[in-house]
């Protein structure tokens, strides 16, 4: 069985989200950014502000290749992991992308006054921009869902639902080919 892969913005919910369904399936889960930390004894924060972006995407990359090995895990990647397309490669090689959304006010509101990610040190516009810049790479996912209105349960729930129809589809088409 292939991995699933959490993809999409800061603040969506790919953590949050991944840990409960992986408990649900009885995967492991796994989420980059704390593997990046795990490795270079750096929180994400230390990193960009000692290192800079540049080496952190360069741990990120080395994290991606050994995870994408894996099976049978739920993967949460940073919201800017699957950007390079080599991270994308090996992730869907191995894994289901599943895309989390939400909206640019579900986001500020859940993690606007928080301090931890660099990237959103910016102005409110930077954000917007950066958010709006992404979407379309987000949206080449497997299937995607909308969690600005959601809570956890409502999420895994549908991931669950629409999971179990995508096996039941592939399954369909392999019995038609026999
Ligand atoms: C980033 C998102 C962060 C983290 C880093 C960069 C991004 O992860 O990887 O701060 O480029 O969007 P989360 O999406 O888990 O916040």
């Amino acid at each position: 069985m292939r991995n699933i892969v959490l993809i999409g913005f800061m603040g969506t919910g790919k953590s949050t989200v991944g840990k409960r369904l992986a408990q649900s399936l009885a995967w492991d889960f796994i989420d980059t950014d704390c593997e990046i930390g795990e490795v270079t004894n750096l929180s994400v924060t230390e990193i960009f502000r000692r290192h800079g972006e540049t080496r952190f995407r360069s741990e990120e990359r080395i994290v991606v290749a050994r995870l994408s090995q894996q099976e049978q895990m739920v993967i949460a990647t940073g919201g800017g992991t699957v950007l390079n397309p080599l991270n994308w490669e090996a992730l869907a090689q191995n894994g289901i992308m599943v895309g989390l959304h939400a909206s640019l006010e579900a986001i500020f509101s859940r993690i606007g006054h928080k301090n931890d990610r660099p990237l959103l040190k910016g102005s409110k516009e930077a954000i917007e921009k950066l958010w709006t810049e992404r979407q379309e790479c987000y949206a080449q996912a497997d299937f995607t869902v909308d969690t600005s209105q959601k809570n956890i349960d409502e999420v895994v729930s549908e991931i669950l639902a629409r999971l179990g129809r995508r096996i039941y589809n592939e399954f369909s088409e392999e019995v038609a080919k026999d």
